[in-house]
């Protein structure tokens, strides 16, 4: 299955009561493995947890740790980019030339690196002094 067809596929679980905007996530791990993430909201927090938070997640669970390539989808006009927590988020995981490619469900994509995804990334290589 492509990484399109995962995140199209996990999309449609996405729980979104409150945006009613799906969006699905996956992502090839260096392994070779596939893991997928879906929006989930509540009612405290409506924005809720990003379907690549979700995507992360599923792969840290399953043993994985870094990400090869990312993809994601939503029913937008122009295709969705992550939000800045999610950006962080990714760039702990991925190099800054792993590709984020950016999809609406009509067929619209934009292909982008970490590295332009997140320019001036805080790292940890920030807190060394030595
Ligand atoms: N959302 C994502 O899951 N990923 C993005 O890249 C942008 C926004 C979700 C969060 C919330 O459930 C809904 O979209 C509206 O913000």
């Amino acid at each position: 299955m492509t990484l399109l067809a995962a995140a199209t596929a996990v999309r449609l679980n996405a729980y979104v009561p409150y945006s009613r905007f799906k969006v699905g996530a996956a992502i090839r791990a260096t392994s070779g493995a596939v893991h997928v993430g879906c929006n989930v909201e509540n009612v405290a927090y409506p924005e809720g947890t990003c379907a690549e938070a979700g995507a992360i997640a599923a792969m840290v669970a399953a043993g994985d740790s870094r990400i090869a390539e990312i993809c994601v989808i939503a029913d937008s006009p122009e295709p969705v980019p992550c939000c800045g927590g999610c950006r962080q988020k990714i760039a702990e995981f991925a190099d800054p030339s792993v590709l984020v490619t950016l999809w609406t469900t009509d067929g619209k994509s934009r292909t982008i690196t970490v590295a332009d995804l997140l320019p001036g990334v805080f790292t940890a290589a920030h807190m060394d002094r030595t």
